[in-house]
């Protein structure tokens, strides 16, 4: 079953991309008006459980869109709205959000002891193996540096659970097996506070 989505998600992504003219970011800026009001003018999300997205990897966006749209990820708000966009719509909005500048996070003071244990559950779990050495995403892996924690906190727990499938290669699953809560918590907190 897994592996019958994944072929599916390659086939679809193959269909959006082989072939397809260059994607046009003005394009995607006109579309992202729509999106604006809950993921921030720039990008940047200033609402609840809502991520940003402005630097994230190209294909992180397509494919997450891709996903929404299908069903796979599963989400009351998201999955009509994707519904409503075609192949075009989401390669030009992956290219409008990866050109934007990322979040800027507010510089902490001293890092303090959740910071610390963060930095070592990132390590241990080398989630920079797949979310670049920065953890400013790679690919279809996200952009984590300078997400929002409450929604950092929220995938993981998502993942999980199983709510969240993915790219159904299920390497988020298998990170988060092995992870308490409160690893979530504090590589979160560390993830969100980095530039
Ligand atoms: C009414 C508010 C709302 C609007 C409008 C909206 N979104 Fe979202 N979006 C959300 C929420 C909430 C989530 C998080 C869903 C979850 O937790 O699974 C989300 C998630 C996403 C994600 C996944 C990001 C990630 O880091 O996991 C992408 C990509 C996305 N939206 C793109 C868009 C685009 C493109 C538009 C406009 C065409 C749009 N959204 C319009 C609320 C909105
Ligand atoms: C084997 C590769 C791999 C490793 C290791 C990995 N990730 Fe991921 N991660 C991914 C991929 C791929 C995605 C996109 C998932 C999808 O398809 O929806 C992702 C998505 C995420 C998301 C959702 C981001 C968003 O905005 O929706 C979070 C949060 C995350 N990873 C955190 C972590 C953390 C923290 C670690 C280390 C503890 C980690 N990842 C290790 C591959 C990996």
């Amino acid at each position: 079953m897994r592996f019958v989505s994944v072929a599916l998600g390659v086939a679809i992504f193959i269909a959006i991309n082989g072939r397809a003219p260059a994607a046009d970011v003005s394009a995607g800026r006109a579309l992202a008006e729509a999106c604006a009001g809950c993921h921030g003018a720039d990008g940047v999300s200033q609402i609840e459980l809502t991520p940003s997205l402005a630097g994230q990897p190209d294909e992180f966006v397509q494919w997450q869109l891709v996903y929404f749209r299908s069903g796979a990820r599963k989400s009351e708000v998201m999955g009509p709205i994707a519904q409503a966009l075609s192949n075009e719509d989401i390669r030009n909005l992956g290219a409008y959000y990866a050109s934007l500048p990322p979040p800027r996070p507010q510089e902490t003071s001293a890092p303090d002891a959740l910071m610390q244990n963060g930095e070592k559950v990132a390590l241990q779990h080398r989630c920079r193996s797949c979310h670049a050495d920065d953890y400013n995403g790679f690919r279809a892996a996200a952009r984590l540096s300078g997400q929002r924690e409450d929604v950092l906190v929220k995938a993981l727990r998502d993942f999980k659970s199983g709510k969240r499938v993915g790219s159904g290669v299920a390497s988020m699953a298998d990170v988060t097996y092995e992870m308490t809560d409160s690893d979530m918590e504090a590589v979160s907190h560390y993830l969100a506070q980095r530039r």
